[in-house]
């Protein structure tokens, strides 16, 4: 593995095994970070953001399982591994935070004393002192006001979104190799996210760390994300540096993704055909054809009968659809 890849993740199908039948939440997707960068992971609700990472995490909940596909961190199999070698693992060097991980804390322990606990796990020589001071800074830096007074709060002492960025700092304190935010920053006033997310790049730069950021939030990838993969059906439809993915999209997916949020100039009987059918096909029976077939504005008969790949249509930009199939015949 190159010495700066971090995480690679080769066709990774994982489903849900219902009593209707198995929900076919992840097809097929392959994802690379390498160290010092962030990948955004953006699509809407149920395209399958948050089953790529709990299957990284191999945390997927009842009743999925990961199908196939292969999960290389650093030199490690990660659906290989033992139970116990991961758990080692997930607490040292992969981190995931969800919203709403209020329970995640120890109700009966301050959350200065938490923090520090943290910041003690990975640095036993440490001193208490050291070890308050770090937590007060981080509680600090994920904009929490008055640091000092309120490390000494309890968890049920503090709101919803302060909870959570006392989540967010001790999963930092931790050190991570490699952080995966689901939605991390949901729910917090703009401000407050900017500044956690400022944080997140700030801490990945200096520690040389990764980070996935999966979000629904098209303006979180592009102020925060190095690079982007859009998600539709449980497939990455379009991934490219974000400069890039904002300036010329490609995949019909992710023009209407960005004309939803004005960055983007869509024909308006476009959009209409596209956001009207919208939950157009079933995960228990994802059809032949192409996934977004049927909100497809550009779709041609192909796109019916045929899945299409994804391809490189240049270096670092690829897009799964047969309107640039040509484009890639020799690459
Ligand atoms: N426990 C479960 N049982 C059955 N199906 C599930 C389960 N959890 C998720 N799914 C299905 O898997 C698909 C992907 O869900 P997932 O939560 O990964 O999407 P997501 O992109 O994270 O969505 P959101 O933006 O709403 O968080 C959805 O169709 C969802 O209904
Ligand atoms: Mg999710």
């Amino acid at each position: 593995m190159a010495e700066d890849l971090l995480l690679a993740v080769r066709d990774l199908r994982t489903s849900y095994f219902t009593y209707e039948g198995e929900v076919h939440a992840v097809n097929g997707v392959d994802l690379e970070i390498r160290r010092g960068e962030v990948l955004g992971l953006v699509g809407e609700s149920g395209a399958g953001k948050s089953t790529v990472a709990w299957s990284i995490m191999n945390l997927v909940p009842h009743p999925g399982r990961v199908v196939t596909g292969r999960i290389t961190y650093r030199d490690q199999e990660l659906l290989r591994l033992d139970e116990e070698t991961l758990r080692e693992i997930r607490g040292k060097e992969l981190a995931l935070i969800v919203p709403n991980a209020r329970n995640q804390l120890n109700p009966l322990v301050t959350v200065g004393a938490q923090l520090a606990n943290a910041y003690r796990a990975h640095r036993p020589r440490a001193s208490a002192r050291e070890a308050r001071e770090q937590a007060v800074a981080m509680m600090a830096a994920v904009g929490i006001p008055d640091p000092r007074r309120r490390a000494s709060a309890y968890p049920h002492e503090l709101s919803g979104g302060m909870a959570q960025r006392i989540v967010i700092g001790m999963a930092l304190l931790h050190s991570p190799t490699l952080l995966i935010a689901d939605e991390a920053t949901f729910g917090l006033d703009v401000t407050i996210q900017a500044q956690v997310l400022e944080t997140f790049r700030r801490l990945i730069a200096e520690r040389h760390a990764a980070a996935l950021l999966i979000t629904r939030d098209l303006g979180i990838v592009a102020h925060y994300c190095d690079r982007a993969a859009v998600m539709y059906g449980g497939e990455i439809v379009e991934q490219a540096d974000t400069a890039r993915l904002f300036v010329d999209p490609l995949h019909p997916y992710t023009h209407l993704l960005l004309s939803a949020v004005r960055y983007y100039d869509l024909d308006r009987s476009e959009l209409d055909v596209a956001t009207t059918a919208a939950h157009s096909f079933d995960l228990l029976r994802p059809p032949p054809g192409c996934f977004f077939y049927d909100r497809c504005p550009k779709r041609m008969d192909i796109c019916r009968t045929d899945h299409p790949q994804l391809r490189p249509v240049r270096p670092n930009h690829q897009v799964r659809c047969h309107l640039y199939a040509d484009w890639s015949a020799d690459a």
